[in-house]
C-alpha cells in the first residue's frame, strides 16, 4: 500500500495522471467510479485534461460502485444523475459504456448479475474508493460480509445522517442501496483510494492502523496488493 499525502487539489492532478497511464497504456481500460463529494476535484481535472485532447475515455468502459435504491436516474439525487452531470456528459465515453447499477426494482438476484456484467467486460482495471465516516467501501456498511458480491444493503443511520447533507432533509435520504460488494472491489487489479478532511481522520486511521475487521469495511484494502491512499494533511492527522 502506498501512502501519499497532498493537497486536495495536488491529489486531484496526481489521481487524475494515474487514468493518463492507464488509458494511454489500455485505451479500452475498465474504471470502477465512485460518487460522494471527495472525487469531485479528480471528476473536474479529468474533465479539464479531456478537454485538452490528454486523455480520451472513448473506448472505456465504467461501472459504478451503488445507487439508492427508489431512485430512477433522472432524479437529481440518484447517482447515475450524479455521475453523468459530473463527469460523463463532460468527457468523451459513449453513455452505453457507463453502468450504474439500477435502483429500481431491485433485488440480490438482480443486483448479482451486475458482478458477471463486471467480469464479462474483463474486470475492473483501476477502483476509485471514497470513505464513508463509519469506514464504508461503496454501501458496504461495518458488518457486510467480505465474501459480498453486489447486493442491497439498509443504510445505517449514521450514513443517513451523514449524505441528508445532499438531500432537504434527512426524511428523504433513501433508506436502502445496491453496491458492488467487498470481494467485488478487492477483485479490482488496482485501488485508487481518497479521504479528504478532518472528519475522515478517526476511521482513516481505522482503516490503516487498526486490524482488519468486517466492523470496518474499508480495512479489508489492508489485504490488496495494489493500493494507492490518497489523503490530505486533515484527513491523514491522526497516522
Ligand atoms: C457515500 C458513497 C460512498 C462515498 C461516501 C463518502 O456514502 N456511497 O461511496 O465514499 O458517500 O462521501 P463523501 O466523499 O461525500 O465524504
Amino acid at each position: 500500500m502506498k501512502i501519499i499525502i497532498d493537497t486536495p487539489e495536488a491529489i486531484a492532478r496526481a489521481a487524475a495522471q494515474r487514468y493518463v497511464e492507464l488509458l494511454g497504456r489500455k485505451p479500452d481500460a475498465v474504471l470502477g467510479y465512485a460518487t460522494g463529494s471527495t472525487p469531485l476535484g479528480l471528476y473536474a481535472e479529468l474533465a479539464r485534461l479531456c478537454k485538452a485532447g490528454e486523455l480520451s475515455f472513448a473506448r472505456a468502459t465504467t461501472f459504478n460502485l451503488d445507487e439508492y435504491i427508489g431512485l430512477d436516474g433522472t432524479n437529481d439525487q440518484s447517482y447515475r444523475y450524479f455521475m453523468d452531470k459530473n463527469l460523463f456528459d463532460l468527457i468523451d465515453i459513449p453513455k452505453e459504456n457507463t453502468n450504474v447499477p439500477c435502483g429500481l426494482d431491485m433485488t440480490d438476484e438482480k443486483a448479482a448479475e451486475y458482478d458477471r456484467r463486471i467480469e464479462a467486460a474483463g474486470g475492473i482495471d483501476l477502483q476509485l474508493l471514497g470513505i464513508g465516516n463509519n469506514g464504508h467501501i461503496g454501501f458496504n456498511e461495518p458488518g457486510t460480509p467480505f465474501g459480498s458480491i453486489t447486493h442491497t444493503m439498509h443504510l445505517t443511520e449514521s450514513t443517513i445522517q451523514a449524505n441528508s447533507r445532499f438531500f432537504a432533509s434527512a426524511a428523504d435520504v433513501p433508506t436502502s442501496a445496491v453496491t458492488m460488494g467487498i470481494k467485488t472491489v478487492m477483485n479490482a487489479r488496482s485501488i485508487l483510494f481518497i479521504a479528504l478532511g478532518s472528519v475522515k481522520a478517526e476511521i482513516v486511521k481505522k482503516m490503516l492502523c487498526g486490524p482488519v475487521t468486517e466492523e470496518v469495511p474499508a480495512s479489508v484494502l489492508q489485504l490488496h496488493p495494489d493500493v494507492e491512499v490518497y489523503l490530505d494533511p486533515a484527513a491523514a492527522a491522526l497516522l
